[in-house]
């Protein structure tokens, strides 16, 4: 399944789950959404990103991609299980991450499609053959 699509689907049970009080269920998918968001960050950075940098392509929407990569991870980090107002501050974050998601995919996603050359390409497949967990 695409990262992408997989990501939304945990937020997607993570709503269910405080929509019928159930924190701790929340709670045990907040940090795999923490685990596979910071999995799929770290490569995205350094990768495509990395690589669109390193070509002098589109450096203010990478760097304003990467704020929100850490703005996510700080939101995440905040989080206890409780607080009062968890639920509103994982509605928030789960509707900034499908936003920023929006934007990978309409906007830089299909530029660097187009723009990024071979060296570029290589860079991506280095990351994205490593083996999974090795981090
Ligand atoms: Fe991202
Ligand atoms: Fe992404």
């Amino acid at each position: 399944m695409d990262e992408h699509l997989a990501l939304l689907d945990v937020g997607g049970e993570i709503r269910r789950h405080l929509d019928t009080g159930d924190r701790r269920g929340a709670w045990q998918l907040l940090a795999r959404l923490a685990h596979d968001l910071g999995h799929h960050v770290d490569r995205e950075e350094r990768g495509l990103f990395r690589a669109l940098k390193d070509q002098g392509d589109f450096g203010d929407a990478v760097a304003e991609l990467e704020g929100e990569h850490a703005d996510f991870d700080e939101a995440l980090s905040d989080l206890g299980l409780e607080d009062g107002d968890l639920e509103a501050r994982v509605e928030e974050l789960l509707d900034h991450l499908s936003v920023h998601i929006d934007k990978e995919n309409l906007g830089i996603f299909p530029v660097a499609v187009v723009t990024l050359g071979a060296t570029g390409w290589d860079r991506i497949a280095a990351v994205h053959s490593e083996v999974v967990g090795s981090a």
